[in-house]
């Protein structure tokens, strides 16, 4: 028996994506082979913000409400994937010579303490290989010693920020199996296996995170603390209303970014400027490091990317093709829910790219 419900619990997880102004949980079961989401929960706390000004996780009231949610919500699984929110990780690459795979960890970790400001033990590590090459020919045709090299990504992040999750988790009665970096959990969700070269581009309250994801691996992070919020306080100043009226103005689909006379419009676009300068910014590093990976289009999620005409501007002033990321491609909605859960689709995408992580690995 105990046997029995080992198992069957693995077939469910939760995703639990922390974000700086509210908590998002879901929860997907296998059935067969396809994962549907039978639970989702989104908890807005509009008055308390769960990371401080520096963006660092604030435990206590985070916790109280991931309790309520499990609670409130009714979520089954215990099984769950944390996110770690982008800003907080430090994304590195690094090559080593090709060694036993019981070896690369000193290794990284050696080589680490040249890529990373903080002392190597105040943070946790983890990589990854994610390919291999020989030695390039030097110049005049003469070829140095072809040593097959690893290419490796390094992910290190904070480990108070490691504990502060970890203790969310036990202290709400759940079984942590995994933690991730939001950005991969967003390629995940919204990208897979597909081939080809894309920018993911997340949208929040707080911060704008970018990935860009070339056949399905990771080859640039980059995180900017701007985001809905900022735009929401524009528009209060700028209009002189409250924050709450500017939040539901902007949520209506008066603005028109397209038209440069459009009040609105105008408010709002050093915001939209700033994240539109950062897409240009990664896009030429990014080609300048790789001339034949041209970057294909931009995928946006996040909730701020709703923001009316956001992707026919950054359409227009990008001049690539831009799409909304389909948070739900990757699984099944029960058609009575569906219409409710796309509204939410771009702000559940990190929370569903975890869970996908834990039903994965059954
Ligand atoms: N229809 C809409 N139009 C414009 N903005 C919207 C809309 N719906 C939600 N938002 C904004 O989306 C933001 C919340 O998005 P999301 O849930 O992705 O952020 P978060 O994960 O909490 O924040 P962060 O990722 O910065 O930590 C809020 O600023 C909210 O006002
Ligand atoms: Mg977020």
């Amino acid at each position: 028996m105990q046997i029995f419900s080992l198992f069957s619990s693995r077939k469910r997880c939760l995703g639990l994506d922390i974000g700086t102004t509210g908590v998002k949980m879901v929860e997907l079961k296998k059935e067969g082979n396809t994962p549907v989401l039978v639970n989702y929960a989104i908890s807005y706390d509009s008055g308390s913000l769960l990371q401080s000004s520096s963006l660092e996780i604030l435990d206590g009231q985070t916790k109280e409400i991931v309790f309520n949610i499990i609670k409130n919500a009714k979520f089954k699984a215990k099984r769950v994937v944390v996110g770690i929110p982008g800003f907080l990780a430090l994304i590195s690459f690094m090559e080593i010579p090709e060694m036993p795979r019981s070896e690369i960890d000193q290794a990284v970790r050696f080589e680490a303490n040249k890529y990373i400001p903080t002392p190597i033990n105040e943070v946790s590590l983890g990589w990854e290989i994610i390919g291999s090459f020989q030695d390039k020919p030097m110049e005049g045709g003469r070829f140095m010693k072809q040593q097959q090299k690893l290419q490796i990504m390094v992910v290190s992040v904070p480990n108070s920020a490691v504990t502060k999750l970890s203790n969310i988790t036990k202290e709400t009665g759940l079984s942590q199996i995994a933690m991730e970096v939001e950005n991969f959990a967003a390629v995940r969700c919204l990208i897979g296996n597909d081939k080809g070269t894309f920018m993911i581009v997340n949208i929040g309250a707080k911060a704008t995170d970018f990935t860009v994801v070339s056949d399905g691996i990771v080859q640039v992070t980059r995180s900017i603390a701007v985001g809905g919020a900022e735009i929401s306080r524009s528009l209060a100043s700028g209009l002189g209303i409250d924050l709450e009226r500017a939040d539901k103005l902007k949520k209506s689909s008066q603005i028109n970014l397209i038209d440069p006379r459009d009040k609105m419009s105008s408010l709002v676009s050093p915001v939209i400027g700033m994240i539109a300068d950062e897409i240009k910014r990664l896009r030429e590093i990014y080609h300048k490091k790789n001339p034949i990976k041209k970057i294909d289009k931009l995928i946006f999620s996040g909730g701020t990317s709703k923001l009316a005409s956001l992707l026919d501007f950054f359409t227009q002033e990008l001049s690539i093709e831009c799409q909304m990321g389909s948070s739900l491609a990757r699984i099944a909605v029960d058609s009575k829910h569906r219409e409710i859960v796309e509204k939410v689709a771009p702000e559940l995408t990190v929370a569903i790219g975890l869970a996908l992580r834990g039903i994965d690995e059954v």
